[in-house]
């Protein structure tokens, strides 16, 4: 059976298995390699994605789960140009690897919608699903900081 599911603006025939978990779903059906897979079970953050404007884990989301628009990192920027979040990436260089900083962006753009001027401990309470092998932490929160200021 075939489903409808919005993502980043569109609409899309889904064919996989409704059980199928929607990080799959983006990556190979719908060719969104954006978001990562890290842990497979919720843990690290690497496939974060927004569903309605919430930041979650599309590893453990079963794409029949999913009825409202989701958004990937693919759909942050508009015609405008990078959303302001991953403007502050490029600006203080966060990234090293790379492997995990789609899933952190995602989550530092729903914290920043859900509350525009965090402090220092709301962002690291907020950020603390999302693991970084690399150990760009100090990066990641200046990046928010900055934005958030
Ligand atoms: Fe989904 Fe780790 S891959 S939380």
């Amino acid at each position: 059976m075939s489903r409808s599911l919005r993502v980043n603006g569109t609409d899309h025939e889904i064919h996989s298995d409704g059980e199928t978990p929607l990080l799959w779903v983006l990556r190979d059906e719908l060719g969104l390699k954006g978001s990562k897979f890290g842990c497979g079970i919720g843990q690290c953050g690497a496939c974060t994605v927004h569903i309605d404007g919430r930041a979650m884990r599309s590893c453990i989301t079963p794409v029949q789960e999913v009825s409202a628009p989701v958004t990937t990192i693919e759909g942050l920027a508009t015609e405008a140009g990078l959303h302001p979040v991953q403007e502050a990436w490029i600006d203080h260089n966060v990234p090293q690897c790379g492997y995990c900083q789609s899933g952190q962006v995602m989550s530092a753009v729903a914290l920043l919608e859900e509350e525009p001027n965090p402090d220092d401990e709301r962002i690291r309470r907020f950020m603390s699903g999302n693991l970084c092998r690399c150990g760009t932490y100090p990066r990641i929160h200046a990046a928010i900081r900055a934005v958030a200021d």
